[in-house]
């Protein structure tokens, strides 16, 4: 997320990175029975350079409710490998139709589309492999697997992403499709950051106060994600983004600059993020961290 380690944050943002990237790779061989093919497509899309947003949000509430960053790690990994699988398919030429992802071609592009297929639905089951064996205890697991499966599937950023491409050519500027969007953007992006700070306070042991004001903080946040990353589909630099910029307005997508405009949809980000701090109140001085990394989500330039 930061490229060099120069405050506190940035100090702690990578070194979750670090950990997450080195636990990443090591889940990425997986040995006999695995074609090499499709082992090269799951760790080219995997350990990609991505952000790992979704995994520093996992360690960081994990943190705040008094759990340790390794215990974390498994899950947030798992939470990343559901990520790296929506981005494949997400780019897929029956779907947002992308060449370029994390500054690299997409993996249909790389590996062609069977492939690319196959390595999305490689790292989604391997997320529950790794969730169930490698969280623990086994019943903070289970509970983990039913909070990723619920946020990733069809009431959460399967059926937004469904949603997404059925609104496609139907963006007409009115208050039933903002209404339309937010609901998409809640699920298609919303959902898993929400799961990752759940999941991390789970592996903590945290209480339901704690869970239900970080569940509060990944909804604003979520949302909020999603407008910034329209806005820069739409203002972005293709070296900075590491996608093709453009791809919304050419496809007809409903988007938040779309339905309000640039400024309008940049102050509504700006309000979730302080609403989502505002729910950081109960954690005193250790909410920091999630502080700034909101803060950061707005200002983000990829
Ligand atoms: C991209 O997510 C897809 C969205 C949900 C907007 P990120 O912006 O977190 O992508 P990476 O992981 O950093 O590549
Ligand atoms: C995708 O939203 C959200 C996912 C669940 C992958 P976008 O389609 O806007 O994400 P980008 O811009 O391709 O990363
Ligand atoms: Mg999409
Ligand atoms: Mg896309
Ligand atoms: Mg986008």
């Amino acid at each position: 997320m930061v490229e060099s380690a120069t405050t506190p944050f940035k100090t702690q943002t990578v070194r979750f990175q670090e950990l997450v990237n080195l636990k990443l790779a090591e889940y990425c061989q997986i040995g006999a029975g695995c074609p090499e093919r499709l082992e090269g497509a799951i760790s080219y899309s995997l350990l990609a350079p991505g952000k790992r947003l979704r995994p520093v949000l996992c360690m960081a509430a994990s943190q705040i409710c008094g759990g340790s960053v390794d215990t974390a790690l498994p899950a947030a990994c798992a939470i990343e490998m559901v990520h790296a699988y929506s981005l494949i398919h997400d780019d897929l030429p029956a779907m947002d139709d992308d060449d370029l992802r994390r500054g690299l071609p997409t993996s249909h592009i790389k590996f062609g589309e069977a492939t690319a297929i196959l390595a999305g639905d490689a790292l989604l089951t391997r997320a529950f492999e790794v969730m169930a064996s490698d969280v623990k205890p086994a019943e903070s697991a289970a509970r983990c697997c039913r909070i990723l499966a619920l946020a990733a599937g069809p009431a959460g950023m399967v059926g937004g992403q469904s949603d997404d491409l059925a609104a496609e050519s139907q963006n007409a500027p009115n208050q039933n499709n903002i209404e339309a969007l937010e609901h998409i953007h809640r699920r298609k992006t919303g959902a898993l950051l929400v799961a990752s700070l759940e999941i991390g306070a789970t592996v903590a042991g945290a209480t339901t106060e704690q869970i239900d004001c970080l569940r509060s903080y990944g909804a604003n946040l979520g949302l909020a994600f999603q407008i910034v990353d329209d806005l820069l589909d739409l203002t972005g630099d293709e070296s900075t983004i590491g996608k093709k910029p453009g791809q919304d307005v050419h496809r007809g997508k409903l988007t938040y600059p779309q339905l309000l405009g640039e400024e309008k949809s940049r102050q509504y980000a700006s309000e979730l993020i302080e609403q989502a701090i505002l729910s950081l109140n109960i954690f005193g001085t250790e909410g920091a961290y999630l502080d700034e990394l909101a803060r950061f989500v707005l200002e983000r330039n990829r």
